[in-house]
């Protein structure tokens, strides 16, 4: 596997046709002392995602893990977190789907006329947000006062069946009826991942334009307890401001549904 064509980032390009994990084989990289890589693969054997859950990577699919130093605070970490959650929405704009974030930064579909046999109920799922195209999962080591590496791991469900992805899940070829041009979104992933990386102060205006989140009824599920509101707001390390009946919130990471609109 390769990846043709240029791109404008100045990330040194590691493809892999299978790997157990891309971000694995990221952190492997950032243990040898190495940066500014991004590790791409056509499929994934034991992908990872958020919260201990897995991430299934058949072939077709698009998982890409970029390993960056920046010399910035771990509180910043976040940020890049959005903008490859940003990038994503690009990339998939770039072939022909129009997607939105689900705060944090789940990459969602919203149109329900899609291909996908797999979803429960288009009331249910619009409901619920949508059906998930893509997500991000953010590792990091810190060091003193400042990151030493970190390694965000973007998966697109690119061109694979989505009756093998799990229930609420799509994918490019779901939605369009048709597959894409792998290459061409893989650059435009690492291209606008580039771009944000190098211009912090871009990602939450960025963030905010594509985020379905916000001005929606949403339901989040924290370690504290379920908060229920309107999303009105991100700040500025990705914090979701929920204004609720006893007044404002801010919940840093949860589960979000978005509910019914009324
Ligand atoms: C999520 O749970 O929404 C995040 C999923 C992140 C999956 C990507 S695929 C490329 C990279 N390698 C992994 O093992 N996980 C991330």
């Amino acid at each position: 596997a390769t990846l043709q064509g240029s791109t404008d980032a100045p990330y040194a390009i590691e493809a892999h046709e299978s790997v157990p994990s891309t971000n694995e084989r990221a952190r492997e990289l950032a243990a040898l002392g190495r940066t500014d890589v991004a590790v791409i693969a056509d499929e994934q054997t034991r992908g990872r995602g958020r919260r201990d859950r897995g991430w299934t990577g058949p072939p077709g699919g698009i998982y890409a893990s970029i390993l960056l130093s920046p010399d910035r605070p771990p509180a910043d970490a976040p940020l890049f977190t959005l903008a490859g959650a940003v990038a994503a929405v690009r990339a998939c704009e770039d072939v022909g789907v129009d997607a939105g974030i689900k705060w944090p930064n789940d990459v969602i579909v919203e149109a329900d006329d899609d291909h996908n046999e797999n979803g429960t109920g288009d009331r249910e799922t619009s409901g619920r947000g949508g059906r998930k195209l893509a997500g991000v999962l953010t590792e990091t080591e810190t060091e003193g006062d400042r990151l030493s590496w970190l390694v965000v791991g973007v998966g697109i469900n690119a061109n694979v069946d989505p009756g093998v992805l799990p229930p609420g899940a799509t994918s490019l070829r779901g939605t369009l009826g048709e597959d894409v041009d792998r290459q061409v979104a893989i650059r435009e992933l690492l291209d606008r991942f580039h771009e944000l990386a190098s211009d912090p102060d871009a990602v939450l205006p960025a963030w905010r334009e594509r985020a379905i989140t916000l001005g929606r009824r949403v339901r989040v599920e924290t370690e504290d307890g379920t908060i229920e509101g309107t999303a009105v707001d991100v700040t500025r390390p990705g914090a979701l401001v929920i204004e609720t009946p006893t007044g404002r919130r801010t919940v840093h990471t949860g589960e979000c549904s978005h509910l019914r609109r009324v």
